[in-house]
């Protein structure tokens, strides 16, 4: 089993192992000690996995009730929050028990949401069980839901007590889903590993999956380490994301996947970089063709005044600039506050 420990104000481990997901209720035992268990999942996820998972965590003595969402990003909001908070009041939760978070991004970020605000916190636990997720959402504490005006733009920094990774899990993902974690994956290369992007360049990732996530993992893990709240360098990890956010947003965050909408956004903001002469030549397309490898789409229909004009609501907005996180070439990265009124002059001779 590769294992990670995440040494923040509340560490945790990060286990990765073929076949974990079936000592799920053995590993969550040793981290929750309370006796009920949400198990949060989704309409997806729980007809495959849910009945082996919740029968292995009643076999450590917890008392679990399932809570099962309707599967999608549109599920995302503040009211599934509220019901699933209703639900654990409804069952007398109390600040001991806990719950085990069994899905995708949205799930981990909700579960992990109502986990952060339940009774003004609770323990949880993730077993991610997309790419993505796998190498990203669930680890780092970023729980959440999004607004009509954006993305995430509602939740708590909230750290699980354990994640469970199982790869074998990603077996039963299309590859619409496995490509769309191949966009964040790719993302680690770029900001932080030359090493990993050649890899990839040159080799399938399902012959190294295991070690793929374990490097993509411990890049976060490092990053998360140093900057835990997002005050700095965390904000690396959002390379792509401020364009890759409006892109999602004018697509009503359907059509276009996350993981496709930050490719697309990696390509576009290196080629800006190119364009002002801070980015190394060529990158944007190196980019592009490792996209295009995992048959991801390298670029929006969408005008980039658009596109532009749909980033005002981000996050990573400071008063009157958008954080912006540039390549200065592959696995080099840096973030460039840009003023709102600079965005287009950054974006628009070259688009
Ligand atoms: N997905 C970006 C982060 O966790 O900071």
């Amino acid at each position: 089993m590769k294992k990670l420990t995440v040494n923040v104000n509340r560490g945790y481990d990060i286990l990765i192992e073929k076949g974990l997901i079936a000592r799920a209720g053995e590993l969550v035992s040793g981290v929750l000690s309370g006796r009920k268990l949400a198990l949060i999942s989704d309409t997806n996820v729980y007809p495959i996995y849910g009945d082996g998972v919740k029968a292995s965590l009643e076999a450590q003595g917890y008392t679990v009730f399932e809570y099962i969402f309707q599967a999608g990003e549109a599920s995302k909001k503040p009211s599934s929050v509220i019901d699933m908070l209703e639900f654990m009041a409804d069952k007398g939760f109390s600040r001991n028990d806990g719950i085990v978070a069994l899905g995708g991004g949205v799930c981990g970020d909700m579960a992990g949401f109502a986990a952060a605000i339940f009774l003004r916190g609770i323990d949880f636990v993730q077993i991610p069980t997309t790419l993505l997720s796998q190498v990203d959402s669930s680890v780092g504490g970023k729980t959440g839901v999004d607004l009509p005006q954006g993305k995430n733009l509602c939740g708590a920094f909230h750290q699980p007590r354990l994640v469970i990774i199982d790869p074998n899990v990603l077996d039963s993902l299309s590859e619409h889903f496995f490509a769309d974690g191949m966009g964040e994956v790719i993302k680690y290369g770029c900001i932080k590993s030359s090493e990993l992007f050649e890899r990839l360049e040159k080799e399938n990732p399902k012959d190294f999956i295991e070690d793929l996530i374990f490097q993509c993992v411990d890049i976060k893990r490092q990053v998360v380490e140093n900057d835990e709240k997002e005050h700095g360098e965390r904000a690396l990890l959002n390379f792509g994301h401020t364009c890759g956010h409006a892109i999602e947003k004018l697509w009503n965050f359907q059509t276009v996947s996350h993981g496709e909408a930050v490719g697309i956004g990696m390509v576009m903001i290196s080629r800006a970089g190119e364009q002002a002469g801070i980015t190394q030549p060529g990158t944007a397309d190196r980019i592009a063709a490792l996209l295009k490898k995992y048959n991801m789409k390298t670029a929006d229909t969408h005008k980039t005044e658009d596109i532009i004009n749909a980033m005002g609501a981000d996050k990573k907005r400071t008063g009157t600039a958008l954080k912006f996180v540039l390549l200065n070439s592959i696995g080099s990265s840096f973030i460039k506050p840009v003023a709102m009124e600079d965005i287009s002059k950054l974006f628009g001779e070259n688009q």
